[in-house]
């Protein structure tokens, strides 16, 4: 008599634990994507994606968007139904001044649907512009020939608009427009 009882007790701790592994086993595929938190302006940023415990039946669709007010950009975008690993490069946005933007990972299935998002700092390159004239030292009247190149602290040129070049000494001041 005692015996119905127990299977009675093994198929209530059966069905308890087999939910939560069903409950595991499809709502919730462990993803990973690990991306450093300072990005240099214009500079290559490498990160790589894992989706893991992916149920079989069910497709599901990673999304990595960079969010900025101005743009919204795919960095990647993959759909599997199958545990994958993936890496990815891209450009990080030019910037003029420090900026914060908004990396998200996005991770639709059938059953599930995750979306986080997390701050990475873009950090300007301090741009350095070197002044050239054609000669060192000038005669009256004579036509001065020269060039403004601005590079970013790799020595790449740096893309700057300038409106107005002002040549000064000590007795009078010109307003070149450039
Ligand atoms: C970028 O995406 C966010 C959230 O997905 C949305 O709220 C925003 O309007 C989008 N911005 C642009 C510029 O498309």
């Amino acid at each position: 008599m005692g015996r119905p009882g127990m299977q009675m007790e093994t198929w209530v701790l059966f069905v308890a634990f087999g939910c939560m592994c069903v409950g595991q086993a499809l709502a919730d595929p462990l993803y990973f994507v690990p991306v450093p938190a300072v990005w240099e302006s214009g500079a290559q940023v490498r990160f790589c994606a894992s989706l893991l415990k992916v149920d079989k039946n069910d497709k599901h669709k990673m999304t990595v968007t960079l969010l900025s007010p101005e743009l919204n950009t795919t960095l990647l975008q993959k759909e599997s139904n199958q545990d994958f690993h993936t890496c990815s490069t891209f450009l990080a946005p030019l910037v003029i001044k420090d900026t914060v933007q908004h990396f998200q990972v996005e991770v639709i299935g059938k059953k599930m649907y995750s979306r986080e998002t997390r701050k990475v700092l873009i950090r300007a390159n301090k741009p350095v512009t070197f002044i050239q004239t054609d000669k060192p030292i000038f005669l009256p009247g004579q036509t001065v020939y020269f060039r403004v190149v601005t590079m970013d602290t790799k020595l790449r040129p740096a893309c700057r608009k300038y409106d107005i070049i002002e040549l000064q000494d000590p007795h009078v001041s010109y307003n070149l427009k450039y």
